[in-house]
């Protein structure tokens, strides 16, 4: 009797579904990782593929029931009742396709919509897959750029292929603990260290310096200002930045930008 209560405590079951564009490789993720292998040939999902599997996490057996949504926006009839009662949700998109990337705000927005005003997105994991990343010159979605969005959320974020298989076990593990961590936790999200360690301002200055159109406005002057301003900014920026200080992802390359700006600024100016 007390070994079977024991045993139901240990069993969990958990639903989790996958979000993102179209051709992204949704259901090549889950694939490679439930079936260990690949398929090139694109297989549109027609509105939603359902499959269970079991996995040992820790001590713990789980059983999943993953609901692999359909990227097309025609399906979203289809979609739209699979939301709710959902503890895990894979986010992806592919990192050869800016637009893909932009739409994970607009799948989030979706999501939300469906669970209505009474609806939590705070309990619930998200992991961030950016995926295809074996498809070398044609990347054009940094990986700080993903991580910066994806932690910035407290959402966990790896870079995978479902082609090499790389990134893919080390996802789902992380992302399946997440889970059982959240519902031992009283079905309430962990706070996580990373999006702890920096706070939204760093998080905004990276964003604006990322999409500045020049030195000026990266260092956020008035072009023709004084050496003494564009010093001042720099030191406030540099302050809030530095690599030894600032966690968030990007932080990096965003301090070297306001570094050179400074420098080529500092040249023009008498
Ligand atoms: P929908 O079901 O229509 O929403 O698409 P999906 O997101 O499920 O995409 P799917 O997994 O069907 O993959 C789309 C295409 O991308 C297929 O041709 C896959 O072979 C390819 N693909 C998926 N993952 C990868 C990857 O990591 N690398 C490369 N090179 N191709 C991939
Ligand atoms: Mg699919």
């Amino acid at each position: 009797m007390e070994t079977k209560r024991k045993e139901t405590r240990k069993s969990l079951r958990i639903k989790v579904i996958s979000m993102g564009n179209a051709e992204v490789g949704k259901s090549c993720v889950i694939k490679r990782y439930c079936e260990k292998r690949f398929v090139p040939k694109y297989l549109a999902t027609i509105g939603i593929d359902y499959g269970v599997t079991k996995v040992q996490i820790r001590d713990r057996e789980i059983k999943v029931n993953i609901f692999d949504m359909a990227g097309h926006s025609f399906f979203y009839e289809v979609r739209n009742e699979f939301y709710k009662d959902t503890q895990g949700v894979i986010l992806v998109y592919d990192v050869g396709q800016k637009e893909s990337f932009n739409a994970l705000d607009l799948w989030l927005a979706e999501m939300k919509q469906e669970l209505g005003p009474h609806g939590n997105m705070e309990n619930i994991v998200f992991v961030v897959c950016a995926n295809k990343i074996d498809c070398g010159k044609l990347r054009c979605v940094v990986e700080s750029e993903g991580r910066l969005w994806a932690e910035s959320r407290g959402f966990l974020y790896f870079e995978t292929s479902a082609q090499t298989g790389e990134g893919i076990n080390e996802m789902f593990q992380t992302f399946y603990s997440a889970i059982v961590d959240l519902c031992d936790n009283g079905g309430k999200r962990p706070i996580t260290s990373a999006s702890n360690s920096f706070t939204k301002e760093q998080v905004d200055t990276i964003r604006r310096i990322r999409n500045s159109k020049d030195s000026w406005d990266m260092l956020g002057v008035k072009p023709g200002t004084t050496r003494d301003e564009v010093n001042k900014a720099y030191r406030k920026l540099a302050v809030l930045l530095h690599p030894d200080k600032c966690m968030a992802p990007g932080s990096e390359d965003a301090f070297k930008a306001v570094v050179n700006a400074r420098t080529a600024l500092l040249k023009n100016i008498k």
